[in-house]
């Protein structure tokens, strides 16, 4: 894809956070990985009023330095550092999504009570503890506790989806609310039924070669 054409998707897919109930407001904020670089949206842009040349463009091998006509979001630092931690990224979606912001608000982590939790690579959604909003602790917990999977909460805040590429990293934050929405209410009717690790095992390759929105 050309600079333009990612710029312009990112805009896409803010839009379409906002579509999809995942977002509101000023909350939330996407990255895609370019090369040494990653595009990355504006902080505190409502995305209605978000234009493709208004993203930041920062080097994954620095600090803060920026370029772009506004501020990049301020949870820069998280999305640098999980492409730094996880060259099999390439796009990092963050959002308020409230049944994955409720869970975060209890601490609880989402096991394997659906098979779906498989998309993420493994048996378990983790949830972190608490840091403050573009902290160098809040992203140090997210690289821990996304580890090796493509999901993770982030307490009493919200969710960061990530895939190879943004319809990838898109589509699994819908597929983590939705995860998220289901182990809530099934919670409120009694105990879930956990599937056995060797079961989402058995499933992490097969979506692995999972139709188009799933490549990686
Ligand atoms: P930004 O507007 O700086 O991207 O922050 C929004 C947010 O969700 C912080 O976690």
């Amino acid at each position: 894809m050309q600079m333009h054409e990612i710029r312009r998707a990112i805009v896409a897919a803010c839009l379409e956070m906002n579509r999809l109930g995942l977002n509101q407001g000023t909350s939330g904020n996407i990255s895609v990985r370019c090369g040494e670089a990653m595009l990355v949206t504006p902080t505190a842009t409502p995305y209605d009023r978000l234009a493709p040349e208004m993203l930041a463009s920062m080097r994954l091998a620095d600090d803060e330095r920026f370029s772009g006509p506004k501020a990049p979001s301020s949870e820069w630092r998280f999305h640098r550092d999980i492409y730094r931690a996880r060259p099999d990224v390439g796009a990092v979606v963050h959002c308020h999504a409230t049944y994955a912001t409720v869970l975060s608000m209890l601490r609880v982590n989402i096991p394997a009570a659906h098979y779906m939790i498989a998309a993420f690579g493994g048996a378990e959604i983790k949830c972190t503890d608490y840091a403050p909003y573009g902290a160098a602790e809040l992203s140090a917990l997210v690289v821990e506790g996304l580890g090796p999977r493509h999901g993770v909460l982030l307490g009493s805040h919200g969710m960061i989806a990530t895939g190879a590429d943004l319809d990838a990293a898109m589509w699994r934050a819908v597929e983590l609310e939705t995860l998220a929405k289901q182990y809530y209410l099934a919670r409120a009717m009694g105990e879930p039924v956990v599937l056995s690790d060797a079961e989402i095992e058995a499933l992490v390759p097969r979506f692995a070669a999972y139709g188009l929105q799933a490549p990686d």
